[in-house]
């Protein structure tokens, strides 16, 4: 009895550990395996162990004398006492420990160092020979990011880090210039605004832009300035260790441009001398009119991240595909119009300083086409903090960070849905991170959107959210069982129904996959790349592949599941006129087409009836 006791205790204990380890599972796959680097360094652990023996030498002492943004600095160490766990940090401000350092917690002491670097290296990362000879010599990319720097060399690895020696300090000959522009689409179609980064206060210099068609007469438009207090920040890292000044982002609104114009501009800052420092002059292409018939071109996807290209914070190890990502599409920028990055863009997860990164990194991209982007949750989740869901996603961000370095054209910038119209395109872009369901202001919002477009002269409808709200065979959501984020589509299928949306793309799943026009779970056209007439459903998209760490399949595809690649990659829009349009993925290794489909009708097709389409109607006699 006592044997047969025992039995059921372990075998009982067998199943709750089972169901501990799928648990873990399941919250694995949901957060995902990645970790921003930064955080794996525990840095208000650190301590003083300071060796004069130890030398490290940052060259050259002053960055962008030609007024470049990005620099390579040469890194020389020196270490009579190495060892494989000795790494080098990158900090900015320089002056890095003697800051106002708070406790995270109250029963903590006061840490010796209280933020956390910008990057860091292996000390042996680029010198096998490291830990025999005790000489490095490492090279670090940097960008200007409105302070000097310093290297610190740490021993202990990165959880029980001991502060060997400092570099000397160097910086950006200007440090505060004008920065990182990104463009978005204004309020009208006839409205862009740009958003800079600089280290100008407005009582220091007044921010402006000189714009105007290129070759022709340039003008000056004022710009706001916003700037982004530590205070608020909802948690921890953003409000401890991971809090860096994002220094003063400005946007201007350029207003009243002709359709489809070549403009060039440029940022700048009036100083109270009568002087202006400026930033390189840029070009950009303006919008169609609503419903203008001319080839337009979007680019859509989610996830990107950012990575190094030094090499730094365990490089491709983060968002392994971002890089490649932005490469591709910087090699084939006179070949799209817009992009939208529909959520999780920077993941920095609380460390701030990475938005600098990310602004640089797409600033090619951004300040040549407008960058319309999306709430995922690694901008906006937070509990306790409104968003939807209560996770800890955001890093303590909850959504200032995005709503701040950003511009939508949205009412309210900290409620991230709007709609934007380009050309015959009309896009209804929703907040995942925020209640969707029926009787929510969103819901209101969306039907709004998606009941005022005039199809005739706008007829290609697109939606699109962080979260996969329509469907997705990604095994997590498979798992849970409707393919789907939990009452993702319950309330909103009807709508995209009734108002006939052509397709809806969705995010945070790193894959591709697309389905067959679908309704309440049914394929309702069997046609599979070359679409004619009525649709009957919308085509959904998922186009979380652009960088971050990929997410697996179910073994088992659904019948609605038309096309699934687990790869990095992300998709194009191509309309041709109004009744002709082309969509592709391609893969951001190659920039390839590995998926398209074509979509021909009229506007009789999108008129005519299909299922929970039209109202019930009455024959007058
Ligand atoms: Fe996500």
């Amino acid at each position: 009895m006592e044997e047969s006791c025992r039995c059921l205790k372990v075998f009982t204990m067998f199943v709750v550990l089972l169901w501990l380890a799928s648990l873990r599972l399941a919250s694995a796959h949901v957060i995902g395996y990645g970790e921003q680097p930064l955080s794996k360094i525990a840095i208000h652990k650190a301590t003083s162990a300071l060796r004069e023996s130890v030398s490290i030498q940052a060259n050259p002492v002053v960055l962008g004398l030609q007024g470049e943004d990005t620099e390579w600095v040469t890194v020389d160490l020196v270490n009579p006492d190495p060892s494989e766990d000795d790494w080098i940090a990158v900090f900015s401000p320089a002056d890095f420990n003697s800051s106002t350092c708070l406790p995270v917690n109250d029963e903590d002491q006061e840490p010796y160092i209280c933020t956390s670097p910008i990057k860091f290296k292996y000390a042996n990362s680029s010198n096998s020979e490291y830990t025999k000879t005790g000489k490095a010599v490492l090279k670090f990319q940097l960008i200007n990011q409105r302070a000097d720097f310093s290297f610190a060399v740490f021993s202990g690895g990165l959880t029980n880090p001991k502060l060997v020696a400092v570099s000397n300090y160097i910086s950006f000959a200007n440090p505060k210039a004008p920065l990182y522009p990104r463009l978005a689409q204004g309020k009208s179609w006839d409205e862009m605004t740009i958003t800079w980064t600089s280290g100008y206060a407005i009582d220091e210099a007044v921010p402006l832009v000189e714009w105007g068609l290129k070759g022709e007469t340039q003008t000056q438009s004022p710009a706001g300035t916003l700037t982004v207090d530590q205070n608020s920040m909802c948690g921890s890292p953003a409000r401890t260790v991971g809090w860096r000044d994002q220094g003063f982002i400005h946007t201007s609104f350029l207003k009243n441009l002709w359709p489809n114009s070549v403009y060039t501009y440029r940022m700048g800052h009036l100083l109270s001398n009568g002087s202006y420092i400026w930033s390189k002059t840029y070009s950009f292409k303006s919008s169609p009119y609503p419903g203008q018939d001319s080839l337009q071109r979007v680019i859509i996807f989610g996830d990107m991240g950012k990575a190094e290209r030094d090499g730094s914070n365990e490089y491709s190890d983060y968002q392994p595909g971002s890089l490649n990502t932005t490469d591709q599409l910087i090699k084939d920028l006179k070949n799209y119009d817009i992009v939208f990055h529909i959520g999780d863009m920077t993941y920095s997860n609380g460390y701030i300083s990475q938005w600098d990164q990310f602004t640089a990194q797409v600033e090619p991209i951004a300040s040549t086409v407008p960058y319309m982007v999306a709430s995922g949750n690694h901008e906006r989740d937070w509990p306790d903090s409104g968003s939807f869901y209560q996770n800890t996603d955001s890093g303590g961000e909850c959504g200032v960070l995005a709503e701040t370095m950003f511009y939508v054209p949205a009412e309210n910038r900290a409620k991230f849905w709007y709609s934007t119209d380009y050309g015959m395109f009309h896009f209804c872009i929703a907040d995942s991170e925020h209640d969707w369901r029926e009787g929510t202001e969103q819901y209101k919002f969306i039907e709004h959107c998606l009941a005022s477009v005039d199809r005739r002269k706008q007829p290609w409808l697109i939606f699109a959210a962080h979260r996969v709200l329509g469907y997705s065979s990604n095994d997590w959501y498979a798992e849970e069982g409707a393919f789907e984020e939990p009452m993702g589509r319950e309330s909103l299928q009807k709508l995209w129904q009734k108002y006939r949306v052509d397709i809806a793309f969705f995010g945070h799943v790193h894959n591709y996959e697309r389905t067959c026009p679908i309704y309440q779970n049914q394929c309702v056209n069997s046609e599979k790349s070359h679409y004619s007439g009525t649709m009957n459903g919308t085509i959904h998209i998922v186009v979380g592949g652009a960088g971050s760490h990929l997410s697996e399949f179910t073994t088992a595809i659904p019948n609605w599941s038309i096309y699934r690649d687990y790869d990095f990659g992300f998709g194009k829009l191509t309309a041709f006129n109004h009744s002709y349009l082309l969509f592709e993925y391609k893969k951001s290794s190659d920039g390839k087409v590995y998926d398209s489909f074509t979509i021909s009708r009229e506007y009789k097709d999108v008129l005519a009836c299909v299922h929970d389409s039209c109202e019930p109607t009455t024959l007058a006699s």
